[in-house]
């Protein structure tokens, strides 16, 4: 593993009453790294979040942030992590301005230190005019964006952003994956966690989360590789019969499609076979190879189905 590890946890379980909501994980980040947990609903990303940073304990296992214990050092360490909550954080009644400032208090910087880094970080979203007005007028884009700032305010070296671009639009998303990318760049380390698979994409590493549990880790592309050594199938049809299709595909054991869409994809274990039966279909229109997407991943992983992982 990385040299320069800045997360290290170790058989992490974090139980509210009976239930795990994080069962019994390990893995480390590496300083400078975009490390992304992707999982559905419930998953336990947020649980995991709010563990790392100190505001959860742990019900058994070890959390070390930059070598140091998370739940003896949270006051040693708030310098040093900044934290966007999936839930909304600004406070609705004070303007951009204002909340800020208070963001800045927080950590007792300076008025200058506040104005000069606000600026900085409005400079990079693009956010040419501050709004005067309370945070609660602004669109949901913007809010998350300027939470995101108030949460990197202070410089921090380490990043944890839960579900930073849930609900907003695709424009506001590159908007953000580029901050997340100049922050690495800078060799700040950032814990993103989402369920849009075209994000986990920018990440160098990934966690796919599932019940509490880790199903896999690892870079994009080894995922891909690694679940789907052959490229996929992808069939369009004349007529919408996937579900009858797909239906017949994995009766005859020739493999396990997903839908999407109008479209069928799956990984084919036995080429000729399936070659022939597609050939004998009508109602396929067209058979592509194309390369596995993390969602390929995903939903085989999810299902259980296993990968070489
Ligand atoms: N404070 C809590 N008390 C009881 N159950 C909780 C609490 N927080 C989270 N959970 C449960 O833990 C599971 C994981 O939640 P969470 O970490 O928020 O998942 P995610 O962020 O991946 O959606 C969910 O089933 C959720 O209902
Ligand atoms: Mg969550």
């Amino acid at each position: 593993m990385p040299a320069e590890e800045i997360i290290r946890v170790e058989h992490l379980v974090v139980a509210f009453g009976d239930f795990k909501a994080v069962n019994d994980i390990s893995f480390e980040v590496a300083r400078g790294e975009i490390f992304g947990f992707l999982g559905a609903n419930g998953a336990g990303k947020t649980t995991t979040i709010r563990t790392l940073c100190g505001i959860l304990n742990a019900t058994s296992g070890r959390v070390l942030v930059d070598g140091k214990d998370v739940a003896a050092s949270t006051a040693v360490l708030k310098p040093y992590i900044g934290y966007m909550s999936q839930k909304f954080t600004l406070y609705p009644d004070l303007t951009v301005r204002e909340n800020m400032d208070f963001a800045g208090s927080l950590h007792n910087m300076p008025k200058e230190r506040i104005a000069q880094r606000s600026q900085l970080l409005f400079d990079f979203i693009g956010l040419k005019q501050i709004p005067p007005g309370p945070v609660r007028d602004l669109s949901g884009g913007d809010k998350q964006i300027i939470a995101l700032a108030a949460s990197i305010l202070h410089d921090p070296e380490l990043v944890f952003l839960d579900e930073p671009t849930a609900g907003t639009s695709p424009q506001t998303r590159q908007v953000f994956w580029r901050l997340i990318e100049r922050l690495a760049q800078k060799g700040k380390t950032v814990f993103v966690t989402t369920h849009y698979m075209d994000e986990a994409e920018n990440c160098g590493r990934i966690v796919l989360m599932e019940k509490g549990k880790i199903l896999a880790l690892d870079t994009p592309q080894q995922l891909k590789k690694s679940y789907f050594p052959q490229e996929m199938k992808e069939l369009t049809f004349t007529r919408p019969l996937q579900a009858q299709i797909a239906a017949e595909i994995k009766q005859r054991g020739l493999g396990a499609p997903s839908a999407f869409a109008d479209k069928l994809r799956l990984s084919v274990s036995d080429e000729k076979a399936f070659d022939a039966f597609a050939r004998e279909k009508a109602e396929i229109f067209s058979v592509q190879s194309v390369p596995a997407t993390l969602e390929d991943v995903f939903l085989r992983a999810v299902s259980g189905a296993g990968g070489n992982v």
